[in-house]
């Protein structure tokens, strides 16, 4: 096999608690992540000149410093010095929108290189080696609903959520994650109530309960700074959403519907008023490779 295709699936945060701010200036967080079936296509092929990236996607570089590129290059770097791979990203994942599409794309390079390259290595392996790429690796590559601890690339599973749909809308404008952490009022630290109670919502599979649960810390300086957040917030509910939020550090706002019908029938009233907009549902399975080329 010298060809693979891997689909990389964008999360979700139902919620996003942050305990505190760490020595090291990082931030211990407690998040509940949803995968999301909105997904970008990560091709690789074997190649005998070492790692090349292009992507269909101008904005985002396609280089040495794209997490994609980083991902080929410590893989083969620990496990298998002297491959080479041609990786190429389809993108469908607004960037810069807080649902971990670079972090995603980074996990199906591990995922395909694992087999492109027979690494042999184990989910375990995989994980540790992607939260040195980025704390949203290691739950790319887990998937489903997942409970993130540490500085989020701690992840256990939960159980599967009923499947729902998503309406995602991206406000025109990026954050950087950097910079929203470094923006942080300190009322936003230290309270985890909204994932333990969305923890207890998981377990119980009521979707209401869920709904009401939804929370981001970034949420409140965000809407402060960017009024945009409220409009979509207010659109989704007007519109029937059973509630909406920030997703990661912004700064798309997504709404979640009882089912993929209801979230169409949602994004269908407002794609005039918002175009960046995308509906997905719940996705429980991890990246998954997508076919096998010759
Ligand atoms: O993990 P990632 O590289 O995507 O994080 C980007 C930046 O976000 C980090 O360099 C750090 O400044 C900030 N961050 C943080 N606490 C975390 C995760 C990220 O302060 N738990």
């Amino acid at each position: 096999m010298s060809t693979i295709r891997v689909c990389a699936y964008a999360k979700i945060n139902l919620t996003l608690d942050i305990v505190r701010r760490l020595p090291s200036g990082y931030h211990e967080l407690r998040s509940v992540m949803q995968q999301v079936d909105l997904c970008d296509e990560v091709t690789l092929a074997l190649s005998a000149d070492g790692i090349s990236l292009t992507c269909d996607n101008c904005a985002i570089p396609a280089d040495q410093t794209n997490l994609a590129w980083r991902a080929a290059e410590l893989m083969r770097e620990r496990y298998c010095p002297g491959q080479g791979v041609r990786l190429h990203l389809h993108k469908r994942i607004p960037v810069g929108g807080g649902l971990a599409g670079g972090s995603a794309d980074a996990a199906a390079v591990l995922l395909g290189l694992n087999q492109l390259w027979d690494a042999g290595l184990g989910l375990p392996q995989l994980v540790q080696l992607g939260a040195e790429l980025g704390m949203d690796v290691p739950f790319c590559l887990l998937g489903g609903t997942a409970l993130a601890t540490g500085r989020g690339e701690l992840v256990e599973p939960l159980p599967h959520l009923p499947a729902l749909g998503v309406v995602i809308v991206h406000p025109g404008f990026s954050v950087s994650t950097r910079e929203a952490f470094a923006g942080l009022d300190g009322a936003a630290l230290g309270n985890v109530a909204a994932t333990e109670t969305m923890l207890r919502a998981v377990q119980s599979q009521d979707v209401r309960q869920i709904a009401a649960g939804l929370h981001n810390a970034f949420e409140a300086s965000l809407r402060r700074r960017a009024p945009q957040i409220d409009q979509i917030k207010r659109a989704l509910l007007a519109q029937g959403a059973l509630n909406a939020v920030l997703t990661g550090s912004g700064a798309c706002v997504f709404g979640l519907c009882p089912s993929q019908a209801e979230a169409e029938r949602v994004a269908g009233a407002l794609r005039g008023a918002f175009p960046q907009l995308y509906v997905a549902r719940t996705h429980q399975a991890g990246p998954a490779l997508a076919s096998d080329g010759p």
